[in-house]
């Protein structure tokens, strides 16, 4: 059999430990050949596909990034799945793994839709899809924004300072719940529970009464209450120009002025994504490779494989791409209790 394999989307730590799964098991078990797939969906409708053998893929678990390249390519954009089909045939291509988040796993339900052989991997740090119960790739961010906080901290307690930490999230804050836990921060904000500016300060206020320096953790799509709430275009402001500061650059000022409490802002962005996996992203990116070159031979078409408790197992990609999984507001409140 001859298998393609994509990472599309925003990169992840952990996609090149599943790539190298997928290719020791099938190369190994199976006898497998595999092809690389170069910018995800780019590559498969524009025909730029490399071999992938097996001492390609040495020692790729702890590297992050993805040694394929990725896009935000759709491939309907492109030709869709008679593209899609002209290309696989060219190159005797049995079916694709497509490693991606939310976007590139709808194309690949529509593309199995239409008959081509495709299983998905879940992928992005954000956490945000309901179909499996974790992605890796996220606790890698969420060590990285832990351990800046943490150092953020220092000096702002040096400086007597309120720190605002803005990190990636842009529908869903789980990253934000859980290094502002993970950290000890005095308000953690998400973009599922809006908090008005007044019970932002209040908190700050609280924290600096008892001689700490304030700590707010907000996840970049958080809104207050009251704003409109405005998903900007990715690398856009919400007005459609390059995005030059995002809310935790509004929210710092606006806390210094209603609590007259110096206030500086970090944003955290792209750092949360690069270097390399955590040991727990490179174990379940492994396992997640692996086991999609078991969906591969059991020709379980239009699925994706997923964590399910501590079991990695197959689920229908329509019931993986109909909902983004939220941050309940149960979990929220738990964290609350520790705020200001
Ligand atoms: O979806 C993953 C993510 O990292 C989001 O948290 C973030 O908003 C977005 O990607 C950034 O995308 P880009 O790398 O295209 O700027």
């Amino acid at each position: 059999m001859r298998i393609g394999i994509l990472t599309s989307g925003g990169d992840c730590p952990g996609l090149n430990a599943v790539i190298r799964g997928a290719v020791i098991k099938g190369d190994r078990i199976h006898g497998q050949t595999f092809l690389g797939i170069k910018d995800g969906w780019r590559g498969l409708v524009e025909d730029d596909i490399v071999p992938l053998p097996r001492h390609d893929v040495r020692g790729l678990s702890r590297q992050g990034g993805t040694i394929l390249g990725t896009s935000r390519t759709n491939p309907f954009d492109g030709g869709g799945a008679e593209q899609v089909r002209t290309v696989m045939t060219h190159h005797e291509m049995d079916a694709v793994i497509a490693i991606g988040g939310e976007g590139t796993l709808t194309a690949a339900r529509r593309l199995s839709d239409e008959g081509i052989n495709i299983v998905g991997v879940p992928k992005t740090i954000d956490n945000d899809l309901s179909a499996t119960d974790y992605t890796f790739g996220f606790d890698t961010a969420v060590a990285i924004a832990t351990e800046s906080i943490d150092r953020l901290r220092t000096t702002a307690e040096s400086h007597h300072r309120c720190m605002v930490v803005e990190v990636m999230g842009r529908h869903v804050g789980w990253i934000a719940l859980h290094a502002g836990l993970a950290a000890g921060a005095h308000a953690i904000l998400v973009p599922e529970v809006p908090q008005s500016l007044e019970q932002v300060g209040e908190w700050v206020r609280s924290a600096r009464d008892r001689g700490r320096a304030p700590v707010v953790v907000v996840a970049e799509g958080f809104s207050l209450a009251g704003e409109e709430h405005v998903v900007a275009p990715r690398g856009l402001d919400a007005f459609g120009r390059p995005r030059l500061g995002g809310i935790g650059e509004r929210l710092g000022p606006m806390l210094e002025e209603l609590t007259g409490i110096e206030t500086r802002c970090a944003t955290l962005g792209h750092l949360q994504r690069g270097g390399v996996p955590s040991a727990y992203d490179r174990v379940l990116a492994t396992r997640f490779g692996t086991a999609a070159i078991d969906a591969v031979v059991d020709k379980k078409w239009g699925t994706m494989v997923s964590l399910s408790g501590t079991d990695v197992v197959t689920v229908d990609l329509h019931d993986a791409t109909t909902k983004l999984k939220t941050v309940p507001r149960a979990r929220y409140d738990e964290a609350a209790i520790l705020f200001g």
